[in-house]
Order: structure tokens, then C-alpha cells, then sequence
């Protein structure tokens, strides 16, 4: 079974090498095969036709090296063949191509490029002795050939300067409408070319590979072969490049003498070339990702600075010592969360807080409307800071924001007394009497121990405060007090 399967195979592969050998029939789907003349640009050493490569101003031809002898009027012939135009540039199309049948090699050679498609030049164009068929598959409108579409299919006889052309298109059978074609689009292009000798009659009929034939012909145009040809004919291709180029492939050719040549079998016609990698949308990636980052980090390098930002002046620079930054407290306080309240004030919310050395920390936040006077608050604040009695509730320092002082305080463990009294008393009356002690000797130490005299001006149970061993310390001076009214001493 399987060697009967075999040698049907072996016998149609011998029947398609006898047609492809005859004169007069024939189908090439690999090019290498083909009994093919090139020159100029074109090759077939991937097994397709290419016409065209990326040298500017050039032309390519290749046609089939056996002429095909032209017997009398009533000469036919039928091809059927498959293109693509693959333009290097997005804003322009290239040159184009063209079907040709002429009487001699050495002629065509003088084909000029550019706009004469490796087909004519200034000296011959338009001369009944070229004896040239041409079907122009044309990419590019030019002055030359009097055209005006950069997307057309002409008949030519003789000269560039088509008989007849129509811009590109095919009619769709099932829709019974033209349905428009761009040539150099990338895509494979089927065309039909038909000359019945009994009528005279030249047909051209496109459409895309996977279409069927269209009833319609693009073109049909009577014309007397019999004017136009000698004894012997080539049947081949051009092509040219001008300033800007395109890649011309055929994909695939039947060509038939006196009957229909045969219809080419799809799933035989090469693809394109895969084309280069094209890194462009790559890089475009790559691009916006790192634009993104840039601007995700740029909103979040302002945020951040825009949350940390304080205000500070040059006259601050001796106080440096005793300055925090935002960012050291915002840090500490965990963002001064609600939960680290530990109390609240007229003045502002007070937090706790642990710096990064593990100290921990009291931070008062009182807002105020004006900068006036705040040079005066904070020379003070470094003087208090400089006050040091173990019944004193260490200042360590100070923050400013805009409209915003956050002061600097050691943490008391045991909070304030007016806590310990008024919520559930546990205080003995030994203790008790030692935290006046306490407070009268800083109170001493106040007003006659240290050079100024400092004015506490705010004594009361919830301004002692009591650390560990239930010591009580005086804190929170007046001045925020001041801070909110103008100073009045
Ligand atoms: C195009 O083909 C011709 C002929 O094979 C060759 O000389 C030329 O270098 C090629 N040009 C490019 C740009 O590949
Ligand atoms: C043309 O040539 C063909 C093939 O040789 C022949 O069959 C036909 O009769 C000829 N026709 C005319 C009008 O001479
Ligand atoms: C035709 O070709 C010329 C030169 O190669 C080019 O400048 C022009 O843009 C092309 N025209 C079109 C419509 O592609
Ligand atoms: C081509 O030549 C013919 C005469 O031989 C003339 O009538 C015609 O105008 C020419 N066409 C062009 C485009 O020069
Ligand atoms: C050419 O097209 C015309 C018009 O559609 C049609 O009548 C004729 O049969 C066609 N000839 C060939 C050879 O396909
Ligand atoms: C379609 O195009 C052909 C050839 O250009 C033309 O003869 C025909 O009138 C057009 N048909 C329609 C429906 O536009």
C-alpha cells in the first residue's frame, strides 16, 4: 500500500518535471529549478524569484533562457504568476515591476532604472523595433511615463507610457464590487495574464493570494500581438530601484502557449523572507518603561520631599545642634499615628516615639499661624534646652514646618500627675511628698540657680511629670504658650 502511494508520488513529481521541461507549459514554485537568465540585482538563490535588492538606481531581470517561437496571428498564450512588493521605507513604495515579453536579451540590458523599470531608456522609449510587451505592476507615478498613480497596472507596448492602466484593484465575485489593492503592501498578489489570438484580446486580472480568480478582468485590451512580436520571444521579468527601493519577489509562475496555463497550486507558493527583527517596538518598550520609572520616581521622590519638607533659616544654623528633622520624628513617631497619642492639648497632639539610637521620646506638634517672632522662640528653646536638673523634663530640641513646631521631649514612663491623681490614685504619701520635693528644688534651681531667672508660669499637676522611679519633673514651659500670643514679658 504504502510503495503504491509511493510510486503515484514518483509518477506526478515525473509528470510536473516533463511539463516544467516543455517549451511551452510550465510551473515554477522554486526558482533554483527554473531554466532561468538573471542579471542586474536578480537572483533566485532561496528558491524565489527576487527581482530587486537595496542597491539604489538599479534593475533586475530574469526571464526563461529558451525562447518560445511566435507562429502565426493566432498565437495565445496564458500565465498565471504570484508577486510581492516589500518597500524598505514606511512613506514610500519604491519602483516597480513588470511582466515582459521581448525578442532579445541583449536588448533589454539597456533598460534604464527608476521610473523605466529596467525596461526602456530616454533613447529607445516609444520605438516600434523594441518588439516589447510589458504588463507594469508600478509602484511609483512618474513625469517620465506620464503617470499619475503610485499604485497601477499598465499595459505597455513598446513604451514606458502605458496603452492602458487602471490603479490597482480586483472585482470581488461575491460582493460584485471593485475592491481596491495596494501592490506594495508586503502581501502575495496573484495575477492573470491572458492573450486570446482569435480575438485579439489582452486580459489582466489581480487579486490577493487566497482570492479565486475574479470574473472581471482589472484590464482588457484589444491589441494585435502580431504587430508587436518576432519568431522568437522571452518571456520573463524587470524590475528597478530608483532613490528609494523595494524588494520585488516572485513567488510562483505557470506560463502556458496556445491554452490555459496551469493554476497554481497556493500551499506551493513560497512566503516572504521573514523579515529582520524590527527592534523598534522593543526599544519603544523599553523606552516607556524607563520614562515610567523616571516619572514614578520623580512623583515620588516630590512626595516624599514634599512630606519631609521644613522650614529652616539661615539663623537657625547655631541651633543645628538641637534640631531634629522632620524626617528623623516623622520616622520615630511611625508617622504619628493616632495610637501613639499620649495626649492632647489646647497646643497640639502629643506623641511617643523611639529615635533610630533607641532613645525614646515625647514629641509636642503645635501649629501656629505666624513665622513672626520665631527667632525670639526658638533662641528660647535653646535656652531651655541648655537647663538641666534631674527635676526637669529634658527639652532635647525642636523641628520646624510651615505653620507647624514640633518640640522635643525625653519620655516619662509614668506620664503626668494629674494622671496618676485623678485616674484611680495609687500615689502614697510618702511618694507624694517626694515629688514636691522634687519639683521645689527645680523650681530653685529656676529662679536661683542657673544665670537668668526662668519663670516656669504654668505650674499645675498635669505640667509635673513622673519617669520610672516616680520622680517628678517640671515640664512644658510657657513658651508655646507665648508662641500663640504675642509675647508680652
Ligand atoms: C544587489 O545585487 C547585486 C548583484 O548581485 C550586487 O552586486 C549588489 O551588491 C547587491 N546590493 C546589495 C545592497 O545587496
Ligand atoms: C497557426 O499555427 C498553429 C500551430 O502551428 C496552427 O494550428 C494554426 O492552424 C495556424 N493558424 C493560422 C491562421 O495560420
Ligand atoms: C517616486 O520615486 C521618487 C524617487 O525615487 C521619490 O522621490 C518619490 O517619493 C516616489 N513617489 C512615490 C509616490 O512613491
Ligand atoms: C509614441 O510614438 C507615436 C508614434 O510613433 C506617437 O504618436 C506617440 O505620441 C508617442 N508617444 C509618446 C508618449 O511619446
Ligand atoms: C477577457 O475579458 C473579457 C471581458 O471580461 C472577456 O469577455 C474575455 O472572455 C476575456 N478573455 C480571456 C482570454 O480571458
Ligand atoms: C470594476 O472595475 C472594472 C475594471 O476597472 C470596471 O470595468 C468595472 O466597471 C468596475 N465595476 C464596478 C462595479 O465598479
Amino acid at each position: 500500500m504504502a510503495g503504491a502511494i509511493l510510486w503515484m508520488l514518483a509518477s506526478v513529481h515525473a509528470i510536473s518535471m516533463v511539463l516544467a521541461q516543455d517549451g511551452n507549459q510550465f510551473v515554477h514554485y522554486d526558482f533554483r529549478k527554473a531554466d532561468l537568465y538573471v542579471d542586474g540585482m536578480a537572483s533566485t538563490k532561496d528558491g524565489r524569484l527576487k527581482l530587486t535588492n537595496s542597491s539604489k538606481r538599479a534593475t533586475g531581470h530574469a526571464f526563461h533562457k529558451t525562447p518560445i517561437a511566435f507562429v502565426n496571428s493566432s498565437f495565445s498564450f496564458s500565465t498565471e504568476f504570484v508577486f510581492a512588493i516589500v518597500p524598505e521605507e514606511r512613506t514610500s513604495y519604491g519602483q516597480g515591476m513588470a511582466f515582459v515579453v521581448f525578442p532579445s536579451i541583449v536588448d533589454l540590458r539597456y533598460g534604464a532604472a527608476t521610473s523605466y523599470l529596467g525596461l526602456f531608456n530616454r533613447g529607445n522609449d516609444n520605438k516600434t523595433e523594441n518588439h516589447i510587451l510589458a504588463v507594469e505592476l508600478d509602484t511609483n507615478a512618474s513625469s517620465e511615463a506620464l503617470e499619475e498613480s503610485d499604485n497601477h497596472v499598465g499595459i505597455d507596448v513598446n513604451s514606458i507610457v502605458s496603452v492602458e492602466s487602471k490603479d490597482a484593484s480586483y472585482f470581488d465575485d461575491t460582493l460584485g464590487m471593485n475592491r481596491s489593492l495596494v501592490l506594495a503592501s508586503k502581501q502575495r498578489i496573484r495575477i492573470w495574464i491572458e492573450y486570446d489570438g482569435e480575438n485579439r484580446l489582452l486580459n489582466v486580472t489581480l487579486a490577493p493570494l487566497e482570492t479565486p480568480k475574479p470574473r472581471l478582468p482589472l484590464l482588457s485590451r484589444s491589441i494585435d500581438l502580431s504587430k508587436i512580436f518576432k519568431e522568437q520571444m522571452f518571456f520573463g521579468f524587470a524590475g528597478s530601484t530608483g532613490t528609494i527601493r523595494s524588494h520585488q519577489y516572485i513567488l510562483g509562475w505557470s506560463l502556458a502557449i496556445g491554452g490555459k496555463a496551469q493554476s497554481l497550486d497556493i500551499s506551493q507558493v513560497m512566503d516572504l523572507p521573514r523579515p529582520p527583527p524590527d527592534h523598534l517596538p522593543l526599544i519603544l518598550a523599553v523606552a516607556s518603561v524607563v520614562a515610567f520609572l523616571i516619572i514614578a520616581g520623580g512623583i515620588v521622590y516630590l512626595y516624599q520631599r514634599n512630606r519631609y519638607s521644613e522650614v529652616f533659616e539661615q539663623w537657625e544654623l547655631q541651633y543645628s545642634p538641637q534640631r531634629f528633622s522632620f524626617r528623623a520624628l516623622y520616622k520615630a513617631t511611625r508617622g504619628f499615628k493616632e495610637n501613639r497619642v499620649l495626649g492632647a492639648g489646647g497646643f497640639g497632639k502629643v506623641y511617643r516615639g523611639e529615635l533610630l539610637d533607641g532613645t525614646r521620646i515625647a514629641v509636642k506638634r503645635v501649629s501656629h499661624g505666624a513665622e513672626q517672632g520665631m527667632q525670639e522662640y526658638v533662641a528660647e528653646i535653646a535656652t531651655m534646652g541648655r537647663l538641666a536638673h534631674r527635676n526637669l523634663v529634658q527639652l532635647r530640641g525642636y523641628c520646624r514646618r510651615k505653620g507647624e513646631l514640633l518640640l522635643v521631649y525625653e519620655y516619662m514612663v509614668n506620664g503626668s500627675l494629674a494622671d496618676r491623681l485623678f485616674d484611680g490614685d495609687n500615689l502614697s504619701w510618702s511618694q507624694r511628698v517626694h515629688i514636691v520635693k522634687g519639683v521645689s528644688s527645680c523650681l530653685h534651681y529656676l529662679h536661683e540657680g542657673w544665670g537668668k531667672v526662668v519663670l516656669h508660669r504654668d505650674i499645675k499637676a498635669s505640667n509635673i511629670l513622673l519617669d520610672e522611679d516616680l520622680n517628678g519633673k517640671l515640664g512644658d514651659f510657657m513658651i508655646v504658650a507665648r508662641l500663640l500670643k504675642p509675647r508680652v514679658l
